[in-house]
């Protein structure tokens, strides 16, 4: 079949329709892939579609302000390029084209530690005052995750995302049932001992400690200066115990649908945490983000609306890198932010601190 041109893709679902005929099987089947029956994959995207918006008419609009906080430092706009491992199973440049794409247009890059560039070279790509942080999986030895996370603070990062929902990487059976090959990848397993039969995921993923606890966390504040955001974060008893903790953050996240099938998704968590926080009057000691199924502005900005502070997109740019190469990544965004414009117009909000609870109806997410 022939291939779409790229501006014949309007919004962000295009590109994976696009990525689906065009890539390799086995690419396709590691991006695409949900825990077991993909259930919590679809609910990421469906669960937004049970809020309903309340908009406000007779506001001046006429200027919107995208530009928002993150950990510290000023964006342009309250999404973020999540990590995504394996950029190079879709482009032969990987995750440096996503850098370039993040700087076109003053977007956060989550840089993954399966990368399929070394870090170095995703830092090297970055230009000016790009923002990149650190996504870590947390080795059992943590003399090498001591050396990750100094090296990544060193070289600039500006913030630590340690995942705390893969103690065990999900059965991804898709990804499992295309037998996994890799020719572009350079990550480090840990070992040769690689049972490809079992997908490229848990190929690469055996070094993971699945001891690590809340014990640990005084120790990554004792080794970095950067603020630590805890990914993966499912429910409000956990989001309190990183205030707690001292955690400067956390992602309200499934892991795409790739980890615990039936986890509730990221929106509705975001719903049952933020008002728990602000009953405790702790909204403003914890960063809370949240990704999954994030396809349109209409979903980032009901995330706002709700009170998160930027929101993570994952398999969209990978698939409109697959398909496009850099020029995609760039229409990606750009399709996403004009979608933001208008609809912050529509909903009668000029500035992303005019979001607010009162502009969404959350009956059909968390009564029904
Ligand atoms: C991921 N995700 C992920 N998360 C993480 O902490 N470390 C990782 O290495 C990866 N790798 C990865 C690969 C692929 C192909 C996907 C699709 C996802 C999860 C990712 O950061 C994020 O939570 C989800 O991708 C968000 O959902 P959407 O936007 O893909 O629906």
């Amino acid at each position: 079949s022939r291939m779409p041109s790229l501006a014949a893709c309007y919004n962000l679902l295009d590109f994976e329709a696009v990525a689906r005929q065009v890539m390799k099987k086995t690419a396709w089947a590691y991006y695409s892939s949900g825990a077991d029956d993909e259930i919590t994959l679809r609910e990421n995207h469906a669960a937004f579609h049970k809020i309903w918006f309340r908009p406000r008419i007779l506001v001046d609009v006429e200027n919107i302000d995208m530009s928002t906080t993150m950990l510290g430092t000023k964006c342009s706009i309250p999404f973020y390029m999540t990590a995504t491992a394996l950029g190079k199973l879709g482009h032969p440049e990987g995750e440096v084209v996503l850098t370039k794409a993040a700087h076109q247009h003053d977007v956060v890059q989550m840089i993954p530690t399966l990368a399929s560039c070394s870090f170095d070279e995703i830092v090297d790509a970055k230009q000016g005052d790009q923002v990149q942080w650190l996504q870590l999986y947390v080795n059992k030895d943590r003399e090498i995750t001591r050396k990750i996370v100094e090296h990544a603070e060193k070289r600039g990062c500006k913030g630590l995302f340690i995942t705390v929902d893969a103690p065990q990487l999900g059965r991804r059976e898709k990804d499992m049932r295309s037998k996994f090959s890799d020719p572009g990848s350079n990550v480090q397993s840990g070992g040769s001992d690689i049972d490809r039969s079992q997908g490229a995921a848990r190929a690469i993923s055996s070094f993971i400690d699945p001891a690590l606890s809340w014990k640990d966390i005084p120790w990554f504040k004792s080794i970095t200066k950067m603020p630590i955001v805890l990914k993966g974060v499912q429910c409000v008893e956990d989001v309190l115990r990183a205030v707690e903790a001292g955690c400067d953050g956390v992602v309200l996240s499934n892991h795409g649908g790739r980890q615990l099938e039936t986890a509730r998704s990221g929106i509705e968590v975001l719903a049952e945490v933020m008002p728990a926080l602000r009953e405790r009057g702790w909204e403003k000691r914890i960063e809370v983000y949240v990704d999954g199924g994030v396809r349109r502005a209409t979903d980032i900005i009901k995330a706002l609306c709700l009170g998160a502070t930027g929101i993570g997109i994952g398999r969209p740019f990978l698939y409109a890198m697959s398909a496009y190469g850099l020029d995609g990544v760039d229409r990606a965004m750009q399709l996403l932010k004009d979608e933001m414009e208008m609809n912050m117009r529509l909903i009668g909000a000029a500035r992303v601190e005019d979001l607010n609870p009162s502009l969404i109806d959350t009956r059909g997410l968390l009564g029904g």
